[in-house]
């Protein structure tokens, strides 16, 4: 990777170090409820760490609108990284100003202090440059790890990139490298999986995905909607009547870019959205008028199969079904299944990432055999819209 700098690039010891992370995690009970960033960033925390520098983390939490509050307090989070690093992380009441400083000058070398959510100041959002510049008067150096919050424009994403030496974490790096390879220099064909509920929310990503792969297989509801813009009847199934024509137009595209739609071939239907409803299997034109499709059939199973057989990259994002409710998870199961055997074997590059993604496929169990999964949500989702993401840009050689 040459466009960006890492921390291979930064001679950090004695320095003190900035590193944008993503805290935002999910918690429950005043617990941390899944560590899987904190666990990813914290190879990049402990190896500055060792190289000689203070790590000074800065992260948002939550989307506080109003000041400071406890519920969005980092300090929540302080156990968990502490955990996370092996070391006790010291913490700092603000981001910027005084006390930021007064908890940096508190430690030496080789430690690590956490600093309070970066959104409790309204600059942060707004990325305003007096306060871009006053994050940095805080280190010499900048590592950005969020790529998950790489969408941002924010002071502690992007603006303060302008004022400091900035590199990539080792977590930046695993995914820009994870993404490079997927789609921007992919070895071909290259397959995308894309599921979900509605195709609304993902016109773009699948607008920029049908001129960039080989093959586009859909799933979950945003199928149905292309069905019916068919002329297949979906019955009571979740389908966006009004974006008919959008579904064309993408089909469109697809057509004129060479790139293979792949469109269930059967379904289960239920008449009820609940756990083990009664269903069936019917061909996708079978739907009956009081059924709705909840996963895709054996047929597409096996029709998918036979079509990823063939590619050498997958890009993966949204479910094929109503995974969260049985037995509605089994298609995603199984497409998902066949990728990561292949994977495994050699043959393939899989990388996952968006939304629900990640615990569609942590459910189907495959989590840990994919290529990579990503961490990112939103930024993963405008990464497979083609979007230069601010937080990435900023760190490209100058
Ligand atoms: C995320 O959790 O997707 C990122 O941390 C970004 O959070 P945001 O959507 O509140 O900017
Ligand atoms: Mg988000």
């Amino acid at each position: 990777m040459t466009e960006f700098n890492t921390i291979d690039d930064l001679d950090v010891n004695g320095k003190t170090v900035l590193v944008r992370a993503d805290l935002n995690v999910p918690m429950q009970d005043g617990k941390v409820s899944d560590t899987t960033r904190i666990d990813r960033l914290a190879p990049t925390l402990t190896e500055l760490a060792k190289k000689g520098a203070k790590v000074v983390v800065l992260s948002h939490f939550g989307r506080p609108k109003n000041g400071p509050d406890a519920k969005n307090s980092l300090r929540n989070v302080l156990d968990a990284l502490s955990a996370a690093v092996g070391q006790t992380v010291a913490f700092g009441e603000d981001c910027v100003g005084d006390k930021a400083k007064a908890a940096i000058d508190g430690v030496q070398p080789g430690a690590i202090v956490l600093l309070e959510n970066t959104r409790f100041h309204a600059e942060e959002e707004k990325n305003d440059p007096a306060f871009a510049k006053r994050i940095a008067e805080l280190g010499d150096l900048y590592v950005n790890d969020a790529f998950s919050a790489a969408h941002r424009a924010h002071a502690s994403t992007e603006g303060v990139a302008q004022h400091l030496p900035a590199a990539a974490g080792r977590l930046m790096q695993a995914e820009l490298e994870a993404l490079t390879k997927a789609l921007e220099k992919p070895e071909r064909p290259v397959a995308a999986v894309v599921g979900g509920a509605k195709i609304s929310t993902k016109l773009d990503l699948l607008g920029n995905l049908v001129k960039k792969v080989d093959m586009l297989a859909l799933g979950g509801g945003m199928a149905n909607t292309f069905l019916y813009a068919q002329g297949v009847d979906v019955g009571a199934s979740l389908c966006e009547k009004d974006m008919a024509d959008q579904a064309r137009a993408i089909m469109e595209t697809a057509k004129a870019a060479n790139c293979e739609l792949l469109l269930p071939k059967d379904f289960i239907v239920a008449k009820e959205f609940k756990a083990g409803a009664a269903h069936r299997a019917v061909p996708a034109d079978g739907i009956g008028a009081d059924e709705m499709a909840l996963d895709v059939g054996p047929a597409t199973v096996e029709f998918l199969g036979l079509k990823l057989q063939g590619a050498k990259t997958v890009v993966w994002n949204g479910p094929l079904g109503a995974f969260e409710i049985q037995p509605f998870d089994a298609g995603t199961n199984a497409v998902a299944g066949l990728v990561a055997e292949r994977t495994s074997e050699g043959g393939l590059l899989s990388v996952a990432g968006g939304g629900d993604t990640v615990s569609a496929l942590a459910h189907a169990g495959v989590e840990e055999k994919f290529t990579y999964i990503s961490a990112a949500g939103g930024a993963f989702l405008e990464w497979l819209e083609g979007k230069d993401l601010p937080g990435v840009a900023a760190l490209k050689k100058k």
